[in-house]
């Protein structure tokens, strides 16, 4: 359609993106068969009838123990590297990519391996596609805060390449107060700090709540904030962005939350709409903006008003992101 073209040729920043939610089925038969490794699927069309999440753990399920196929630099360089090549088509000028080391080091992939395969990917991109790319760490909020300490530690040396700090993973019973000397420490060592305050999760506003006394630079969905005036008086006054990824939603909610996303965008929130996992949703960016445009009935300037919401909840420097607004 017109206005699909239209969405996927705006220039637009990418800031909720896992890159281990990149990985397609095609690329998971290919790095199992490089690396010798069975998998649990016999072809592509089983892969993709197991995507059939009802909730964020049910998801998480499938998600974790498909990313052990990921073991070389070269895996990691390739899985970020065909992102990459989407998120062009997508119109991502620019793109802060989430990656999960704990779900690699913890089956015996070094952090070198990890973040240096990744970083090669980036540098490319910047050389090969114009796509300027960074890195966000994100804890694993399911397990222990001295964990995430120790990796905080193992990323020290890598800070160079790594702009910020975030949490995910499943987040019953794992507030962000859980993480607080973590968060402290990663500010105090130069990164910015988001979180991921995921959809209708148990405790949702006081996990939002918890994240904007610690003073975030951005939230991850953060959607259920629209049930709290004050809590959204909050992120005006401080600019607060919200990652929101309504096919993602989708899946993990049965709803897109279009209603919720349009009225905090109508309230003047910056709203940014974002892919999430997109091999397992079905959905890379400009796809999410057509979704929520075709269920909310949103207009081209709209969507325009989005992808300049993306610069602005974004990481880049004053002087860089003035020259995509
Ligand atoms: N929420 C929590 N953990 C995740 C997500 C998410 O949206 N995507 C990948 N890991
Ligand atoms: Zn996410």
């Amino acid at each position: 359609t017109e206005l699909a073209s239209f969405a996927r040729g705006l220039p637009k920043a990418e800031l909720h993106l896992h890159l281990e939610g990149t990985l397609e089925p095609e690329m998971m038969f290919t790095l199992a068969q490089r690396n010798g490794l069975p998998l649990p699927y016999s072809d592509v069309a089983e892969v993709k009838a197991a995507y059939d999440f009802t909730d964020l753990t049910s998801f998480l399920a499938v998600y974790y123990p498909a990313m052990s196929v990921l073991q070389t630099a070269d895996d990691f360089h390739d899985l970020a590297w065909a992102y990459l090549l989407r998120a062009k088509e997508q119109g991502v000028v620019h793109a802060e990519l989430f990656f999960d080391p704990q779900a690699h080091t913890g089956r015996g992939v070094p952090f070198a391996t990890v973040v240096g395969g990744y970083r090669r990917a980036i540098v490319r991109a910047q050389a090969e596609l114009g796509i300027s790319a960074e890195l966000i760490l994100c804890f694993l909020r399911d397990l222990s805060a001295e964990h995430a300490m120790s990796t905080l530690l193992e990323a020290l040396p890598y800070r160079h390449w790594i702009v910020g700090v975030g949490l995910d993973s499943d987040e019953r019973d794992n507030p962000p107060t859980k993480f607080a000397a973590v968060f402290e420490r990663a500010r105090a060592e130069g990164f910015l700090v988001t979180m991921h305050c995921d959809i209708d999760q148990p405790g949702s506003i006081d996990h939002i709540r918890q994240a904007l006394e610690f003073g975030v630079d951005r939230i991850d969905h953060g959607t259920n904030i629209v049930e709290d005036p004050e809590l959204v008086a909050t992120v005006l006054e401080r600019g607060i962005g919200l990652t929101c990824c309504p096919v993602s939603n989708s899946f993990v909610t049965e709803q897109m939350k279009s209603d919720e996303i349009v009225s905090l965008l109508r309230s003047g929130v910056r709203v940014t709409i974002n892919s999430d996992d997109p091999a397992y949703f079905g959905g890379y960016v400009a796809d999410n903006y057509v979704a929520l445009a075709e269920q909310a009935g949103l207009s081209a300037s709209d969507l325009a008003e989005l992808a300049r919401n993306s610069f602005h909840a974004s990481w880049l420097t004053p002087a860089r992101r003035s020259a995509y607004l």
